[in-house]
């Protein structure tokens, strides 16, 4: 039987293989989220995520200088906040000496070269655990857009590159990039997480920063997971108002929607591989049903075929032993 076209030639070795790949894995892809606590020698892990951990700003440092070592160039920031600091209006997240802006200095001062990207949204400072000021029990737009313009503000003034709003409030890039530019802040940046669902996936991370919402759930602000061309809708606008990186989020069960944002933009796509995605695999890892880095290494990888240039993943460190081993 001669055949004239043999797709099988291409994978004959590891080394044709490897020539003719179209999408790789370097540690340069990845964002690092860090879960920042106060106190000192913190190094506390989170039970449904494990392997994965809160620190204190001692201890931050030291993990940054490591992530650096290990080709990991940015990280994301979170902090979880004492509950007494928390009340409806998030105060404390504006306060040039809260805990998100000692993190942005440590970061800074361990590794002044590290990209370092920020959370902002209210619910690690609100008392209800919403990403938004709470009014008759609804989270009202617009007051919060200012909160969150005024924290972007107090995260650039303490040295962050890029602030990254994960609140899914209308208008919010603009009005984050209106008080920046105002402020002569012209060079932060924004990476907007523009595509997020209201998802079951973030559970483990509301534990990590015990920030699970009080009453009822994100619906009204995040998008119904029922929707695709909304995310389109969506990811122009939040361009349009000034978004420097876009993001989808949750990642596994959204490839569709990376791949749909990736064709309509014309800015880097990001996408979160989110807590839940982790506890998964963890879960199922140590069960012994699934070979852990066998099924990291297909999951990131979809990632980036289906369009996304930078990741946000608890996996990062995993990724580098891999890529070393
Ligand atoms: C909240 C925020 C969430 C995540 C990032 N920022 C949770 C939420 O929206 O309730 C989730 C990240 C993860 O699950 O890994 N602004």
């Amino acid at each position: 039987m001669n055949q004239v076209r043999r797709n099988r030639r291409l994978r004959t070795t590891a080394a044709i293989r490897a020539i003719v790949r179209e999408h790789s894995i370097t540690p340069q892809d990845f964002l690092v989220p860090l879960f920042v606590v106060e106190g000192t020698a913190i190094q506390q892990e989170i039970p449904s995520m494990p392997g994965y951990y809160r620190y204190s700003l001692d201890l931050l440092t030291k993990e940054v200088k490591e992530l650096w070592t290990m080709g990991l160039r940015s990280v994301l920031l979170f902090v979880k906040v004492p509950d007494a600091l928390k009340d409806n209006k998030g105060t404390e997240a504006l306060n040039p000496d809260g805990l998100m802006q000692r993190a942005i200095q440590t970061v800074k001062e361990a590794v002044p070269e590290m990209l370092v990207m920020t959370d902002v949204a209210l619910d690690p400072y609100s008392s209800y655990g919403h990403d938004g000021i709470v009014e008759n029990g609804y989270i009202v737009n617009d007051p919060t857009c200012e909160v969150l313009a005024q924290m972007s503000l107090s995260h650039a003034q303490a040295g962050a590159d890029f602030v990254a709003p994960s609140d899914m409030m209308d208008g919010r890039i603009l009005a984050i990039r209106s008080l920046l530019e105002n402020e002569n802040y012209k060079n932060t940046g924004i990476m907007s997480y523009s595509a997020k669902y209201a998802s079951g996936f973030y559970g483990p991370f509301r534990d990590a920063l015990d920030s699970a919402p009080g009453f009822g759930d994100k619906k009204t602000y995040q998008m119904d997971y029922c929707n695709r061309e909304e995310a389109i809708k969506e990811t122009l606008m939040d361009i349009d108002e000034g978004a420097d990186i876009v993001m989808v989020k949750p990642g596994l069960a959204y490839l569709d929607i990376v791949r749909d944002v990736k064709d309509a933009v014309d800015v880097p796509v990001a996408v979160y591989q989110v807590s839940g995605e982790y506890a998964m695999l963890k879960a199922a890892a140590a069960n012994g049903w699934l070979d852990h880095d066998t099924i990291m290494m297909e999951q990131l990888l979809a990632f980036k075929r289906a369009g996304a240039q930078l990741i946000a993943s608890y996996f990062a460190k995993d990724v580098v032993r891999v890529l070393n081993s």
